[in-house]
């Protein structure tokens, strides 16, 4: 009878601290039920493809370009299966996936994993917590993203709406850069002589420069709507080098999200987007379909001192009107849209100022109000001693750099060297948190300045909250940089021009409603602070989208360290973790 007793009393017991973890953690019985694991095999083969009159050999995901989309619901986990049939080693990244404690699946070279080798095979794992909207994958080793991306679109859970008008179509656009040569060939070079590389022939809309290229007008992306409905167009910037300037003629365009966050909505002619930042916006189509066709283009801002690739990519926005025959619709009038001058600084700063978090009760802005750790990072260009195994013009390269280091990729991944606790040789804990030197950074700099070089990172505390500022320096030239943070959203607290004044700026600070996304313009000539939490144990690569910059050291890494519970330590790797 007692025993009986006791067993009944233990059964409930345990009975009564299931149903308690379940009331503590609430996530855990939706992460039980919502959720499904979706497989996708990526074979990277060569394929021929001609464009601007010229054909040649790309690397590609399945033989496409765009590559394949990715389509999840927030909560699904991703297999996705890579096969390396190519001679060059490769790497793909899911850019802005925050990647919870599955820093192996990451993806930039060095950082996270040594390349998948020819021949070889891995399988990226991982979850989509928290988040909803557009992002984008795309190779993470050398210049081999110019061909090598696609959409990612995670959509909300089942039965949870957009806080939008529900769009008729979702249209993925997405931007990319087009070399006639070959870019592997033309980035080497760069790196051997020490110089910029040469600039791109064309800018695209989803693979297809369009008709203000030479043969290119049968590579025109058209867009067909229905008079009176709504689409969203998904905007995704994956050109190697360039910010672009989007716009459709006579359209108006709302923004609804950035980066995969819901953002403010706000109307706006023109859209500015920087290599890897993503943009959902609406399209409200005319009520009665007009007689006229709408292009839709992009071009360059571009405020940097080196040459660029200042041409225009278009398509073609198109009502669908049956009682209008085809021949007559080659007559109607073609209308262009205005598009801000190339070095548009004021557009820029104007436009990202617009962008607000849009923080309501169902997706509040977690902007972390308490700081931690401060940190105060110059990026910009400079130069280096030429090096041995260079053949330099003037015995100087160009270097890029964070805090005047110009990062140097190591030959194993900082992630596995972090996990075994073999640091040694590969990288080093010193990277400065302020400037080594004290400067004018947005006047004119002293002459003497070169950069250092090495391969060094800042080690974070788990959880600990990071605000840092960013400061534009005018080293060869003030310049716009897309900074980009792995493994974190960060919210952009404060921006402004010149100098950063940390007496006076912070008081300026939104800790409210700021934008949260993966990768903010450093205004050219000027500053940007942001702010995140440390709440995801790894090795995080930040670097400038400028494929160019990151090419010449604009780089580093942050060490996120496991914190106490068993769920905040970064799991062992796969066991099918490419080996260097
Ligand atoms: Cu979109 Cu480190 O990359």
């Amino acid at each position: 009878m007692g025993s009986i007793n006791l067993l009944a009393t233990s059964t409930l017991r345990a009975l009564l601290l299931a149903l308690c973890i379940f009331c503590i953690f609430p996530q855990l019985i939706v992460s039980k039920h919502t959720g499904i694991t979706r497989h996708y095999k990526f074979n990277i083969v060569m394929q021929n493809v001609t464009r601007l009159c010229q054909t040649k050999s790309i690397v590609t995901v399945n033989g496409k370009i765009p590559g394949p989309r990715i389509i999840a619901r927030e909560g699904d986990r991703l297999l996705i299966k890579v096969v390396n049939h190519v001679q060059y080693n490769v790497t793909l990244h899911w850019h802005g996936v925050r990647q919870l404690r599955s820093g192996w699946a990451d993806g930039p070279a060095y950082i996270t994993q040594c390349p998948i080798q020819t021949g070889q095979t891995y399988v990226y794992n991982f979850t989509v917590t928290g988040q909803r909207g557009t992002l984008f994958w795309h190779a993470h080793i050398s210049w081999l993203r110019v061909t090598l991306y696609g959409p990612i679109i995670i959509l909300p859970k089942k039965h949870v709406s957009y806080p939008f008008p529900h769009p008729h179509k979702e249209i993925p656009i997405i931007f990319g850069e087009w070399w006639k040569a070959d870019t592997e060939t033309i980035i080497n070079q760069a790196m051997q002589t020490g110089g910029a590389p040469n600039i791109s022939d064309a800018f695209t809309i989803n693979a297809l420069p369009g008709p203000l290229y030479n043969c290119s007008a049968k590579d025109t992306f058209k867009l067909k709507v229905k008079p009176g409905k709504t689409y969203l167009l998904r905007l995704i910037n994956a050109a190697l080098n360039d910010e672009l300037f989007f716009s459709i003629a006579n359209h108006t365009l709302t923004v609804v999200e950035t980066d995969a966050v819901y953002v403010k909505p706000f109307k706006t002619q023109i859209v500015l987007i920087t290599p890897g930042q993503t943009t959902n916006v609406l399209l409200q189509a005319k009520a009665t379909a007009p007689n006229a066709t709408f292009v839709m283009a992009a071009r360059p801002y571009a405020t940097g001192p080196a040459a660029f690739d200042n041409t225009t990519t278009s398509g073609i926005l198109e009502y669908d009107n049956p009682s209008v025959s085809s021949s007559k619709k080659k007559k109607h009038p073609l209308l262009k849209p205005s598009l801000p001058v190339f070095n548009d600084t004021t557009f820029s700063m104007k436009f990202a100022k617009k962008v607000r978090s849009l923080a309501t009760a169902k997706f509040p802005a977690k902007v972390p109000q308490e700081v931690d750790r401060r940190f105060f990072f110059t990026v910009g260009l400079g130069i280096l001693p030429c090096s041995q195994n260079q053949t330099c013009p003037n015995n100087t390269r160009v270097a890029a750099s964070i805090n005047n280091v110009s990062f140097v990729q190591p030959n194993i991944a900082l992630l596995q060297a972090h996990f075994f606790n073999q640091s040694k040789g590969v990288y080093t804990t010193d990277f400065p948190a302020n400037p080594p030197l004290k400067f004018n950074y947005t006047g004119t700099p002293p002459s003497n300045i070169m950069a250092t070089t090495g391969t060094k990172v800042v080690v974070l505390p788990f959880n600990s909250s990071v605000e840092l500022v960013m400061q534009d320096t005018s080293i060869i030239s003030a310049e716009s940089h897309p900074l980009h943070l792995h493994g974190f959203n960060f919210f952009v607290v404060g921006q402004g021009f010149g100098n950063f004044n940390s007496s006076k700026d912070p008081a300026k600070f939104n800790l409210v409603d700021p934008v949260e996304r993966n990768t903010v313009g450093v205004p050219s000539g000027g500053w940007v602070a942001i702010r995140f939490l440390a709440d995801n144990p790894g090795v995080w690569f930040m670097h400038c989208h400028l494929e160019v910059h990151t090419s010449w050291g604009l780089k580093m890494a942050w060490i996120v360290t496991d914190g106490k519970r068993p769920n905040q330590k970064l799991p062992p790797p796969p066991s099918d973790l490419p080996k260097c």
